[in-house]
């Protein structure tokens, strides 16, 4: 019985795996988004609120916020990972407004670069083997008495975030600029998801994020939902984006405020 169900969802597992490939083939050959403006890594630590520690669930995390919370906050990177100095300034302002944060380095210290093929370096790093294999730190961010929790997810995270979404493991989601996420994918989401979006956006285009919320808004089993697309940005522009940019630095400002109100509205 047992291991006719692991059977089973092994095939799932590599079902969605091919159907995952598939799509980064397209979009692997179309020249990326994704792939656009890759963080400029400087000294660790520099100017960062929070720290890195190791064995969190057999994954490394930059934790950073309220660490006596209730309420924790997981932040899922794009494919350039945990270390990116933009998404690590977010991750201290989600900690400030109150929340316990983690980003996880779900790479295993191989984040994508841009000399690899972006096709196979994601079918040794999936966002939905990803999924699975962070309920463990669902698991232990809930011994620790973190029983409400939210996640925030960019790019590659937001397909993580999705998928998460999928079982009852959290609270909350918020999907900024999700690469590979389906229509089908949203219909089986069971927590309020927040879908940030961008006009100029070839992962997840202004139709696509049309898609998902009609598919959210003709479901009989209602979710709690939002979704914005925000005007004269790229895909990327919540966490990759020209800080010395004051028209990027604005709209991501916007972004981060709306997740800030989602979190604050379902993660009490
Ligand atoms: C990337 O790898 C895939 C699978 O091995 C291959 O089919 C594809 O041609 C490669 N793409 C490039 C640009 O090398
Ligand atoms: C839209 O995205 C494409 C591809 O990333 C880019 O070449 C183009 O400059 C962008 N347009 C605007 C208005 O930013
Ligand atoms: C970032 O924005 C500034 C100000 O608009 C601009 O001068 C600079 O060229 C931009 N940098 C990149 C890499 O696009």
């Amino acid at each position: 019985m047992a291991s006719a169900s692991l059977l089973y969802r092994s095939l799932l597992c590599l079902a969605v795996a091919v159907a995952v490939l598939a799509a980064a083939d397209a979009a692997a050959s179309l020249d990326s988004q994704c792939l656009d403006n890759p963080p400029e890594l400087t000294a660790a630590g520099d100017g960062e609120a929070g720290v890195v520690v190791h064995g969190l669930a057999g994954f490394a995390a930059y934790v950073t916020g309220a660490v006596h919370s209730g309420r924790a906050v997981l932040l899922a990177s794009d494919v350039f990972g945990f270390e990116a100095p933009l998404l690590r300034k977010i991750a201290d302002k989600v900690g400030q407004a109150g929340y316990y944060v983690i980003v996880p380095d779900f790479f295993h210290g191989h984040p994508y670069t841009l000399e690899l093929n972006l096709t196979e370096w994601l079918s040794m790093h999936h966002p939905v083997k990803a999924a699975e294999d962070a309920k463990q730190i669902f698991t232990a961010l809930r011994k620790e008495g973190r029983s409400i929790i939210g996640v925030g997810g960019y790019c590659w995270g937001g397909k993580f975030a999705v998928e998460v979404a999928e079982t009852n493991e959290v609270d909350a989601i918020v999907v900024n600029h999700p690469a590979w996420v389906t229509v089908d994918d949203i219909k089986e989401v069971k927590c309020p998801i927040e879908i940030l979006g961008a006009q100029n956006d070839t992962e997840a285009p202004p139709k696509l994020v049309y898609q998902f919320v009609q598919a959210l808004r003709q479901r009989t089993d209602k979710v709690d939902y939002f979704a914005k697309v925000f005007q004269g940005v790229n895909h990327g522009f919540a966490c990759r984006y020209n800080a010395s940019n004051p028209f990027e630095n604005k709209r991501a400002e916007q972004a981060l405020a709306l997740m800030l109100d989602w979190f604050h509205k379902h993660l009490k």
